[in-house]
């Protein structure tokens, strides 16, 4: 039974933790090129604390889905201890992983045995040259690399999210969706938020979910209900590709919002609680645990912080603000 309800009538029961705010990629939807002022180390938490945050998730809380993220979250050196750790808990929450893929290649097989259960990577593009000047980093091959070495560990069907930018990578929806096909991924394509450390992003520039459908008009797309409900809590609308077995997704935050069936709660990685990725405020956790706070004293703090979730994200509100944190420190 989870614990964590707000005002709005919805429970949290999806812990996604920042690992790291460091990328080794600087796409350009996300972070300028000289990168951000990375949290200094003594900030964020230590293993040891970020497992016993998620135990008291898992154990007090209701928590069942902790999917780990970033910034790049295969930076932290000690990814493969933490996931054993909190497949070590119990009730065993489901273990999901979001990352860019540099050095998943390496790494799939150890992170499935230590227990990853999902991962989701990151792939804007099929162009080498047009991923270079997105992420402003030659790696497209070590993603796509990574990309087959997870479906091979197991962790199929891996599921690959998509930005689509006006000018910049909006005419490969067509392609995307055959490639996805061809190599067994589930495709998803994400509306950009205002999330960039640039404060660069504008509603009209954005690719929106219908566009996305418009331009895969032959394809033949059909709704999937997903076990009999149209989304349920997970952000993407699932769709059959005619004619083929083939899912795809489309994640639109943006224009059509899910925050009313949102159940999600998020831990960055210097231990700051946020009830919404778009929270203005924070609670620190951090300074709970490191002040000697019992478990149940930080699940009352993780409590009370949840209650008092917005009703939405409120893009479209004349009175929006950006929350003060880029994406890359929160959390995707
Ligand atoms: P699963 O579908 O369960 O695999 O997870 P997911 O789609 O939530 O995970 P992922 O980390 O791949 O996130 C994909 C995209 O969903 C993100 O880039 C965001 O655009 C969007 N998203 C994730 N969480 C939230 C959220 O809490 N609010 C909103 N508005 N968008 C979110
Ligand atoms: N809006 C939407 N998605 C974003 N991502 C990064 N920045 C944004 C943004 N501003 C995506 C990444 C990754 C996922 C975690 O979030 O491409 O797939
Ligand atoms: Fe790194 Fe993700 Fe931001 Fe790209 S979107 S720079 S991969 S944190």
């Amino acid at each position: 039974m989870s614990r964590l309800a707000d005002r709005h009538g919805r429970v949290a029961t999806d812990l996604r933790v920042s690992l790291t705010d460091r990328c080794n990629l600087r796409c350009t939807y996300c972070m300028p090129p000289e990168g951000l002022d990375w949290t200094p180390d003594e900030e964020l938490l230590t293993n040891e604390e970020l497992v016993r945050l998620v135990r008291i998730g898992v154990e007090r809380l209701g928590i069942r889905t902790v999917r780990l993220t970033g910034g790049e979250p295969l930076l932290r050196a000690d990814l493969t201890e933490i996931i054993a750790a909190i497949a070590d808990l119990a009730p065993r929450p489901v273990i999901a992983l979001t990352t860019n893929g540099i050095g998943l290649a390496q790494r799939a097989q150890r992170l499935r045995d230590a227990g990853l259960d999902r991962i989701n990577v990151s792939l804007d593009t099929l162009d080498p040259e047009r991923f270079r000047q997105i992420t402003r980093r030659k790696r497209h091959a070590d993603v796509l690399a990574g990309i087959r070495a997870a479906t091979q560990a197991g962790l199929a069907p891996v599921k690959v999210n998509s930005v689509l930018m006006r000018g910049i990578n909006d005419d490969e929806a067509p392609a995307l969706v055959e490639w996805a096909g061809r190599e067994g991924v589930e495709l998803r394509f994400i509306e950009q938020m205002p999330l960039d450390a640039q404060h660069g992003w504008r509603r009209d520039t954005m690719v929106t979910a219908d566009e996305v459908m418009a331009a895969l008009a032959g394809h033949r797309l059909t709704p999937v209900s997903r076990e009999g409900i149209a989304r349920g809590s997970a952000p993407s609308e699932m769709f059959r590709v005619g004619g083929t077995e083939q899912v795809i997704g489309i994640i639109a935050s943006v224009s059509r919002p899910f925050c009313g069936a949102c159940d999600r709660v998020r831990l960055t990685a210097d231990g700051q609680l946020r009830n919404c990725l778009f929270s203005r405020g924070e609670d620190d956790l951090r300074a709970a645990l490191r002040s000697g706070a019992d478990d149940e004293t930080v699940a009352e703090q993780w409590i009370r912080s949840v209650a008092v979730k917005r009703a939405g994200h409120g893009i479209d509100d004349p009175s929006f603000l950006q929350p003060d944190r880029p994406m890359s420190a929160i959390g995707g």
